[in-house]
């Protein structure tokens, strides 16, 4: 695909393309419902929008993407939804592991995945051990499964606890860049451009931490019928977006 998005401005800088976007992947259900269909129907579709946009992004050379896929509040969900979700999980990593290394793309999981079925688990260790292996700059995708951000900064301030309990660390030592850290983001640059579609305008319990500064993209298009042409829409409205950063505009 021809990359008009990654043209180079006279620094040589790539010209305001997100290096990371996150994506709250939300209205499946209401697409299920509006055509009849059960609302695991409308997962299996959104598990689709998910492949071709991770493809996209790829593509137009975003290093990052970061995807809510169930979050430590859909549990509230019934049994039935819950493990058509981890199915859909449990299928795509399976094709992960045999596709990754061929693709190049980095796999690693936001949240805590002490509940998760053993199976799905080991899955996910193993497309760790593939990603350890693929450089550095190869596409990242971070899947957010069993992820709240109020839990990602209570394990991380636990964590940290630990290690000044156990005399290998002291509290005034802690830092942004030392918190950030302890996050399962750690090493990873906060999004720039965070999209939500469906129409709801809230952040649900996402990247508490890391979204301090990123710019918010809402669309009433839902998750299944989202596509290329609104990824690149969402990219356009990044690049208008005037960031100073607490700053003065010169
Ligand atoms: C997002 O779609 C997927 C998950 C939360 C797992 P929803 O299932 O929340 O779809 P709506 O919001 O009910 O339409
Ligand atoms: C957020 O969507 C979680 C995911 C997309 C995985 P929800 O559908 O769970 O959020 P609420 O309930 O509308 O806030
Ligand atoms: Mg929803």
């Amino acid at each position: 695909m021809a990359n008009i998005w990654k043209k180079k401005d006279t620094a040589g800088q790539t010209e305001r393309l997100p290096r990371h976007i996150a994506i709250i992947m939300d209205g499946n259900g209401r697409w299920a419902t509006q055509r009849g269909l059960p609302r695991t129907a409308g997962h299996k579709a959104g598990a689709e929008t998910f492949r071709r946009i991770a493809t996209c992004c790829k593509d137009l050379g975003v290093e990052y993407l970061t995807v809510y896929a169930f979050s430590t509040e859909n549990w509230k969900r019934s049994a039935e939804e819950v493990g058509a979700i981890m199915g859909l999980l449990k299928r795509y990593l399976l094709e992960a592991v045999d596709s990754m290394e061929r693709d190049h793309i980095r796999l690693r999981f936001f949240g805590d995945m002490t509940p998760i079925a053993p199976e799905l688990r080991a899955l996910a260790h193993e497309t760790d051990e593939i990603s350890a292996h693929l450089p550095a700059g190869d596409f990242q995708v971070n899947v957010c499964l069993n992820y709240g951000g109020r839990d990602e900064i209570l394990r991380a301030v636990r964590c940290f606890a630990a290690e000044c309990a156990a005399g290998e660390r002291k509290p005034e030592e802690l830092d942004e860049a030392l918190f950030s850290s302890c996050l399962d983001s750690r090493g990873i640059p906060d999004p720039e451009l965070i999209i939500r579609p469906s129409g709801e305008l809230r952040l649900s319990n996402f990247l508490l931490w890391q979204c301090a500064y990123s710019e918010f993209y809402f669309t009433d298009t839902l998750w299944p019928d989202f596509d290329e042409t609104e990824l690149k829409r969402a990219i356009e409205a990044y690049r208008q977006r005037d960031r100073r950063f607490g700053g003065v505009k010169k």
